[in-house]
């Protein structure tokens, strides 16, 4: 089984997916931009080979590079995990004419418009929305559709450029804010509470599932730099209200065509009960999420993962045993981090259910909160009943507090 991976060392969680592979006895050729010296250890061991490209995005130039370097050897799978690669994964499997993911299968997990299309098309709730390129276009969706709306990149990721629209005058400025965006899309916008429905599916089938709870949505906790923002994974898949948007989600991984791999759904669920479809991607969720399903039954994900990519099937037991929260941190202030208070306290009383805390430690910069939803560190917790979970998940949010100067 020989496996090409692209960008194997960046972002450095494609570390462990290499792992995983090497873990179920695939070879596995790595491809990238970094060099072969800047790559994390356990990609660098678990690797067969290594083709460092100038430009990992470049379509052409990637292909044609690979295909020099594979010269007479078999190939079994070309595989990305990272969003902005997916495609460019799919463009080289079809060059090569290797199972997987077509393109055009891949591009409804990418282009928002057309997935909503294709969701849509399979009879599924999506909220009401228009492809724009122009102001113009956005007061014609604005009129059809009424406020409050929601304006956002065709193809966004972290809700960047995103924003809630309440009037005209609001759809005036917020079509200025993203002149730089070529294409927005124009939505309806849901109030809701907001879930992720995520899988490893092995030709369209879920052999694993996971959903989890955004506290507070997406949005929100990217509007303002005071929120700690919380994710916890769902321990109890049978409430009806969870159910629906599980079952939401396997209309739409048939809607898509969904092959073999991870995906990574988002879904709203309304106060009437009605459950509306979000956006999905065929990949993992990024910002730890692999690492919570992980805590959330004790097992290997990008283990699990390789071995339904290689070998079609999946052996975890992942008996759900933990509502599992992470609970991202901000400093207050700017610079570097130079306190951070409540820690102590809080592995006093809830030491027992912190699994990890990867908090900045003093004397490190504050990253952008707005870029990486990591923010300044994490501490991740889990419980086996939901309500501890959230009250531990939230003590973490207010009582620890990091400084930076
Ligand atoms: N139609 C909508 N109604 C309400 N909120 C929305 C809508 N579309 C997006 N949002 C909010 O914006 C966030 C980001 O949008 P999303 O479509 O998930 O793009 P991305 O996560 O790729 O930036 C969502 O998590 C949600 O909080
Ligand atoms: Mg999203």
């Amino acid at each position: 089984m020989d496996v090409i991976f692209l960008s194997p060392g960046y972002p450095p969680e494609m570390s462990h997916y290499v792992r995983g592979l090497a873990e179920v006895g695939a070879r596995v050729w790595g491809v990238g931009d970094s060099h072969p010296q800047a790559l994390p250890d356990n990609a660098r061991q678990a690797l067969a080979g290594y083709l460092q490209v100038p430009r990992i995005m470049d379509e052409q130039d990637v292909l044609a590079r690979v295909r020099e370097w594979m010269k007479g050897r078999n190939i079994d799978r070309i595989e990305a995990q990272w969003e902005p690669l997916v495609l460019e994964a799919a463009r080289l499997r079809e060059a090569f004419g290797i199972p997987g993911m077509s393109y055009d299968t891949v591009l409804g997990f990418r282009d928002k418009q057309l997935m909503k299309e294709r969701i849509k098309a399979a009879g599924l709730r999506v909220p009401h929305s228009a492809r724009v390129r122009s102001p113009a276009e956005a007061r014609a969706a604005a009129e059809r559709f009424g406020y409050p709306l929601i304006v956002k990149p065709i193809a966004g990721a972290g809700s960047a450029d995103t924003y809630r629209v309440d009037s005209d005058a609001d759809l005036d400025r917020v079509m200025q804010l993203t002149r730089h965006v070529p294409e927005v899309s124009v939505e309806e916008f849901v109030e809701g509470e907001e879930f992720t429905y995520d899988t490893v599916c092995i030709d369209g089938r879920p052999v694993y599932e996971n959903v989890a709870q955004y506290l507070p949505r997406p949005l929100d906790a990217r509007t303002h730099e005071w929120i700690s923002p919380i994710i916890c994974t769902v321990r109890d898949l049978d409430q009806p209200k969870i159910r629906k948007g599980i079952e939401l989600g396997h209309g739409v991984l048939k809607a898509l065509n969904m092959g073999t791999g991870f995906t990574h759904m988002e879904w709203y669920l309304k106060a009437n009960g009605e459950v509306v479809f979000g956006e999905i991607g065929c990949r993992p969720g990024g910002a730890h999420l692999v690492d919570q399903m992980n805590y959330t039954s004790d097992i290997d994900l990008f283990r699990e993962w390789a071995r339904a990519v290689c070998w079609k099937s999946f052996e975890a037991d992942a008996t759900r045993r933990y509502n599992t929260a992470i609970v991202f941190k901000r400093a207050i202030g700017e610079g570097r981090i130079r306190a951070i208070d409540g820690l102590g306290s809080f592995k006093d009383q809830y030491g027992r259910y912190l699994v990890w805390d990867n908090l900045l430690r003093p004397g490190n910069n504050r990253r952008n909160w707005k870029q990486t939803l990591v923010s300044d560190g994490f501490v991740i917790v889990r419980h086996p009943r939901w309500d501890d979970a959230l009250t531990i998940a939230r003590a973490a949010a207010t009582d620890i507090r990091m400084y930076a100067s």
